[in-house]
């Protein structure tokens, strides 16, 4: 995709990956826009970065996704991509009756929300130049870490839902890319955490983001980023390895 000019609305980017692709792309000369739920981390960036549009909206509730992209459209009418990238990754122990409200909660959030989002916006990005949709899922989209069996398949609903997404709009100027990090350090999953500000680990976010920007840049339209493609080439077959590491 061509990375200047542009302007972006990035879901999630209240910190991790949107807000560190936020700022890679604010660097590279775009309108920047993102989006959480949490005002005061909303608030403390744009007092950080000048420039950077905000807005509270709840990627997981219907009638808030409608009003972002009317707000979008009507404070921003060029903006040109959208990138899926907000998310969150519970733990499910699947010997109980789990929860159905978490359970609605994370494939609301994962894979109802950028569904619905991308269908909102494709009337708006066919108008215009260079539209591109951008969805965040996973290395585990191939392969399931089962102690978060939810999250892990809605990685892998959203891998599928991609390649139909870009199959359907093959005959628009709009490109359907797929980002899909592997382990990389950010808040993801600290809900079960009992230290909230501890990582889960991973790669560092720079790292990350200079390898998902190379490939932006290159055209990939199915991106893996490091060892997110050793789980893409191998998947399943590693099922029993990959999971006796948690
Ligand atoms: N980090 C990894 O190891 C990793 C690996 C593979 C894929 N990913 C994917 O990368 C994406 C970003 O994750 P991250 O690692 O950057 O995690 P993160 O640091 O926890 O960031 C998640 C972002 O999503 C936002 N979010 C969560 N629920 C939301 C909702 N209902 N409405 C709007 N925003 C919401 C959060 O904002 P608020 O809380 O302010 O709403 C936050 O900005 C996710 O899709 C994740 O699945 C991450």
């Amino acid at each position: 995709m061509q990375i200047n000019g542009n302007t972006i609305l990035i879901t999630g980017g209240t910190s991790g990956i949107g807000l560190a692709f936020a700022e890679e792309f604010m660097k590279h000369g775009n309108t920047v826009i993102i989006t959480g739920r949490r005002q005061d981390r909303l608030d403390a960036i744009q007092a950080r970065i000048p420039g950077i549009v905000v807005k509270n909206s709840d990627i997981a509730d219907a009638a808030q996704r409608e009003e972002l992209v009317n707000w979008v459209y009507s404070n921003y009418p060029s903006t040109n991509v959208l990138i899926n990238n907000a998310g969150v990754q519970l733990a499910m122990d699947l010997s109980q009756p789990v929860d159905p409200a978490r359970v609605y909660a994370e494939i609301n959030t994962n894979l109802v929300g950028p569904i619905h989002l991308g269908s909102l916006f494709a009337p708006h990005l066919a108008g215009l130049q260079n539209p591109v949709i951008i969805n965040v899922t996973s290395g585990l989209a191939w392969i399931p870490a089962a102690f978060m069996p939810v999250y892990c398949a809605t990685k892998a609903a959203m891998h599928s839902f991609t390649l139909s997404q870009r199959w359907q709009l093959r005959n628009t100027n709009i490109q359907v890319i797929e980002i899909a990090p592997p382990s990389v350090d950010t808040e993801l999953g600290h809900d079960r955490r009992e230290d909230k500000t501890q990582s889960h680990g991973g790669i560092p976010i720079a790292e990350f983001i200079k390898e998902a920007m190379a490939a932006l840049i290159n055209g990939e339209l199915e991106a893996p980023i490091g060892d997110a493609k050793n789980l893409r080439a191998k998947g399943e077959t590693i099922f029993e390895a990959f999971n006796s590491r948690f």
